[in-house]
């Protein structure tokens, strides 16, 4: 006959489960990637042609432009990768109307372009640049325990900012796809992460996130782990250097017990 654990038995497997969990969870055992101070989280260097040409690195800050555009314009429509030193970003094709270059944005017209003294407002080098600043646009904007510190998601709720969705692509119409997700866990006693569609197409095209980084069916996607997460796979294409990081467990694993506070 088929063993069949009792509720005993169970209870016991999954205590001792949970002992083992416990302080890997508690002590944060994952190697989590090293969060940077709010006013420098989501601000990067590219660096792929600059200082080979004489000129330094662009400074470009997320917190800045994410309140007047959503990933989607920069991501998509303007096809900036979301790794950082992959685009083929240049002078040239900045002042043909492509990349920082596109009409709206640094054309010369809507905000400073791509001629003197203006040079140096972009290839700065400095990672803290435009710190300054910080804190009175956060200052003005809901709070949250990580990352910028700034609860995005709750400030465009709030009408607080409006980013702008597109420049002259628009979305399709109704293709919203608003399911709240359960992604359930794979191991025993750990609650299930979820994943809010709407949180996620107000910044985001469809095209961000299928087909490359994630099946668009349910459980299918391979090897979706915390280890590959936190390598910066799925999830962790965005929640490690610039959307909310993965320290805070809580908003992806809303019935988490313990979580370390950074
Ligand atoms: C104004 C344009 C713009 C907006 C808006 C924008 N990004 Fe970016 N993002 C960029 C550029 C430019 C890069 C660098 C691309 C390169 O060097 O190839 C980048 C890089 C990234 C990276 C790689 C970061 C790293 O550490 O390597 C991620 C992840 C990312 N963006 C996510 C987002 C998310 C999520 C949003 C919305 C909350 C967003 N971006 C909004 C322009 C933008
Ligand atoms: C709005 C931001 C911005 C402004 C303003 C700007 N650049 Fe750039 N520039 C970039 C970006 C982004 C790159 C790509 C950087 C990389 O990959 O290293 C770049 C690349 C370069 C390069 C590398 C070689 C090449 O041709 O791509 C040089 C040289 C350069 N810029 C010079 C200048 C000069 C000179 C000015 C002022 C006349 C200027 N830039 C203004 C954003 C800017
Ligand atoms: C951006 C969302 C997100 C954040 C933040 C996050 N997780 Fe996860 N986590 C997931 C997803 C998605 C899965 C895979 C589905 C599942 O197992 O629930 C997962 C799975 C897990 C698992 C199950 C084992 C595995 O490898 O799949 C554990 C344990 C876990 N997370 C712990 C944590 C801890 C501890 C934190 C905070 C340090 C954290 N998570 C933060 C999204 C997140
Ligand atoms: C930030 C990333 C992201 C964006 C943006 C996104 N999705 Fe998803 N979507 C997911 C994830 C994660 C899953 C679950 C995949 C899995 O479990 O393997 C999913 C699953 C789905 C599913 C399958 C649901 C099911 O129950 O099987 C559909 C349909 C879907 N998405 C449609 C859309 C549409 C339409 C859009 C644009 C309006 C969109 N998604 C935008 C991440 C995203
Ligand atoms: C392509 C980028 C991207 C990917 C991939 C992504 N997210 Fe997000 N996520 C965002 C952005 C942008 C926000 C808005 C809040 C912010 O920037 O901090 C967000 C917010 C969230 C929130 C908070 C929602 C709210 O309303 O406050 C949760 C929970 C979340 N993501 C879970 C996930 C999970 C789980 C996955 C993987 C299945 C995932 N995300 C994948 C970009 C992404």
């Amino acid at each position: 006959m088929p063993y069949k654990p009792g509720p005993v038995t169970r209870g016991l497997v999954l205590g001792c489960l949970l002992g083992i969990l416990a302080p890997l969870v508690a002590s944060g055992n994952w190697d989590l990637p090293p969060v940077a101070e709010p006013p420098e989280y989501g601000n990067i260097l590219i660096n792929r042609t600059s200082e080979i040409n004489g000129v330094k690195p662009v400074v470009f800050s997320h917190w800045v432009h994410r309140r007047k555009h959503t990933c989607r314009v920069c991501h998509f429509e303007l096809e900036f990768n979301m790794k950082t030193n992959t685009t083929e970003i240049t002078e040239k094709t900045n002042k043909a109307g492509l990349h920082c270059g596109a009409s709206g944005c640094h054309d010369g017209k809507t905000v400073f372009g791509h001629e003197e003294p203006h040079c140096d407002n972009c290839h700065s080098g400095d990672r803290k640049s435009g710190s300054e600043k910080f804190s009175a646009v956060a200052a003005a904007l809901p709070k949250s325990n990580f990352g910028n510190k700034i609860n995005w998601s709750l400030a465009v709720k709030k009408g607080l900012i409006e980013p702008l969705h597109f420049l002259s692509l628009k979305p399709a119409e109704e293709i919203g796809f608003k399911e709240n997700m359960t992604l359930e866990a794979e191991w025993s006693g750990i609650p299930n992460a979820v994943f809010p569609h709407k949180s996620h197409t107000q910044w985001l095209d469809c095209n961000n996130c299928h087909p490359d980084i994630f099946n668009i069916k349910k459980k299918t996607t391979k090897h979706f782990e915390m280890v590959r997460i936190l390598k910066g796979e799925f999830c962790g294409v965005c929640h490690l250097t610039v959307a909310l990081p993965m320290q805070n467990c809580r908003a992806c694993h809303p019935t988490m017990k313990s979580q370390r506070i950074y």
